[in-house]
């Protein structure tokens, strides 16, 4: 299904697992960014970005994404993720009928969140409990997809496929265009008239999508966003043993971030060494792109033609 944006594609595979479940749970994640639209804000956690624009949607469930560097205090990052499995799986029993559950949606990398990717072990259980109780699995790829970590679908990197996916942003090159892409008995069941829309699908923006997909497959986007990830994990590493503000060094392909924080501790969150990192960059002609709940990571922000020059 052809839709206009982000949050277009993330209410429309909302209503789609609700439509070809009969069910009406949706499971979100803390740190979630999905859009502005109001299912879309719904599910996006940060309270900043819904300032004075509820009520909500109801029937939607947040559980905690697995952060390692948040919630792991001393635990090895596959211990931290088997605590967070049986975290899940009790959270399921205690909060809602997971046969009432339409779907679970999650970011595969978290965007807006600082560029945290789902852990594999906690990605295939997800998988398991959709399976086991018939919800469906949906993947938001709308930052991460198309050539962002390497793999045209960040899931790629995933033994996993999800029932339901939503895209946008990189699929238009800066043209208002996303889609929906699902399993057809699941796209299938929807009721005619209940989706759609005037603009989705015209041909103005699908010509530029089409265009922009075989660019990217020419350019091998893929290929260059592995390279600039290695060259920005590398150098963020780097400053890392110079500079203990930085957290950590996180990501998945060209989605590298590092969160800055006081004393080493990830509750204390360094916003204004943040903005101030920004405002210097920027001087010196470099743009920078911030994230997370409290604006502390950092994230190269970085052009086609910049990926031309860095590799
Ligand atoms: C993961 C994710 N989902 C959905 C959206 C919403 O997309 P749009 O701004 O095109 O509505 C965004 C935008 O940043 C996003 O990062």
């Amino acid at each position: 299904m052809l839709t206009c944006t982000g949050a277009e594609s993330v209410e429309n595979a909302i209503k789609i697992a609700r439509q070809a479940t009969k069910r009406q749970g949706i499971i979100c994640f803390t740190d979630a960014f999905h859009g502005r639209t109001m299912m879309a804000m719904t599910l996006t956690a940060k309270p900043a970005y819904k300032l004075n624009c509820g009520p909500f949607a109801p029937e939607t469930y947040r559980f905690r994404f697995p952060n390692h560097f948040r919630y792991g205090r001393g635990l090895s990052y596959d211990d931290f993720v088997g605590r967070e499995i049986e975290l899940l799986r009790e959270s399921l029993m205690a909060t809602l009928d997971p046969y009432n559950c339409a779907a679970i949606i999650v970011e595969t990398v978290q965007g807006e969140g600082g560029f945290i990717p789902m852990p594999k072990a906690y990605m295939r259980e997800l998988r398991n409990i959709c399976d086991e109780f018939g919800i469906l699995l949906i993947l938001d790829e709308v930052q991460s997809g198309f050539g962002r970590t390497g793999e045209w679908a960040a899931f790629h990197h995933y033994d996993v496929t999800p029932d339901l996916s939503t895209w946008a942003k990189s699929m238009g090159g800066g043209m208002p265009i996303g889609c929906v892409i699902g399993k057809a008995e699941i796209m299938d069941a929807v009721s005619p008239g209940t989706i759609g829309g005037t603009y989705p699908g015209n041909p103005v923006c699908a010509a530029a999508a089409l265009a922009n997909i075989g660019y990217m497959k020419e350019i091998d986007i893929n290929a260059l966003a592995r390279k600039v990830g290695e060259t920005c994990r590398i150098r963020f590493e780097a400053l890392r043993e110079k500079c203990p503000e930085i957290g950590e060094v996180r990501g998945l392909g060209a989605m590298v971030a590092f969160p800055l924080v006081k004393e080493s501790d990830p509750f204390k969150p360094d916003s204004t060494l943040c903005h101030d990192l920004m405002l210097a960059c920027a001087d010196r002609g470099l743009i920078l792109l911030s994230a997370g709940t409290h604006k502390k990571c950092h994230t190269c922000f970085v052009s086609i033609s910049d990926y031309r020059r860095a590799t």
